[in-house]
């Protein structure tokens, strides 16, 4: 990882050959660690998802990483931190790979539909105060083929692309995009943020289908709050905000 360009994040590295998963691994470390601590591996043994999923994480083929922040913010402000990293990871993938991926919400980058990219945002926090907020991104980005049960939901930069790119060149862009907006969020507010994020994000403005744990909503997405939540129109012009699910753009 020689070349980072930044102050604070990736500064201080844990690097594993082979681990669990580095966010369990992330969670461990946070109380002691700087901020801008990144935890990243070659291949994860138990590498997870958003709702306890497993995470297919191969060797040599992708970015497993966490990263630990430590703002000074309640807790309720978490769930932002996937739309800054969604935002810093979009655009490294633009700068480092030169193709752009689209924004499923809350927390999918998508080439052509499939998923290359999932953020998981998790927290330490006591009752009015975050102590620590762990970012866990994984990339596919040179894996040749997926086994079968992925093949239809997930693909790689090489896939897309057709070539080998440098896992340590969209690293850097990654630790030096995330630094510029948790800088700017820290400075000037979401502002900014939202507004990228709404114009990378394919679902906004769509008619979708959102898979909710209490039901599902079919409706046209309207935009996010400053929160991060969906808003959701539905037919009888009832807007729902969404907090978490899993999205599917209806057709
Ligand atoms: C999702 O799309 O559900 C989120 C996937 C997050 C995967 C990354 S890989 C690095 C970090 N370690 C894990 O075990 N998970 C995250």
């Amino acid at each position: 990882l020689i070349g980072l360009e930044t102050v604070r994040i990736g500064k201080r590295i844990v690097f594993k050959e082979s681990v669990e998963s580095t966010q369990k691994e992330a969670h461990r470390l946070a109380e002691e660690a700087a901020e801008g601590t990144l935890v990243i591996a070659e291949e994860q043994t138990a590498g997870r998802g958003r709702m306890t999923r497993p995470w297919h994480s191969p060797k040599y083929t992708g970015i497993w990483m966490s990263v630990i922040l430590k703002p000074n913010l309640p807790p309720f402000k978490a769930p932002q931190f996937t739309l800054i990293t969604a935002v810093a990871v979009t655009e490294a993938i633009r700068d480092a790979a030169g193709i752009m991926p689209e924004i499923k919400w809350p927390n999918d980058l998508l080439l052509n539909g499939k998923k290359i990219t999932g953020i998981l945002t998790e927290l330490q926090a006591d009752s009015d105060q975050i102590r620590s907020i762990i970012i866990g991104i994984g990339m596919n980005v040179n894996q040749r083929e997926f086994p079968e049960e992925l093949a239809n939901i997930a693909t790689s930069i090489f896939i897309e692309k057709g070539e080998t790119v440098p896992r340590a060149k969209i690293v850097q862009a990654i630790m030096k995009n995330l630094e510029i907006y948790y800088d700017e969020y820290m400075t000037n507010g979401f502002g900014l943020i939202k507004e990228k994020w709404e114009s990378y994000a394919i679902s906004i403005g769509r008619h979708i289908i959102a898979r909710t744990v209490t039901g599902t909503i079919r409706g046209r997405a309207l935009g996010i709050t400053d929160e991060g939540v969906l808003k959701l129109e539905d037919e009888n012009g009832v807007i729902h905000d969404i907090y978490s699910a899993d999205i599917e753009i209806d057709q």
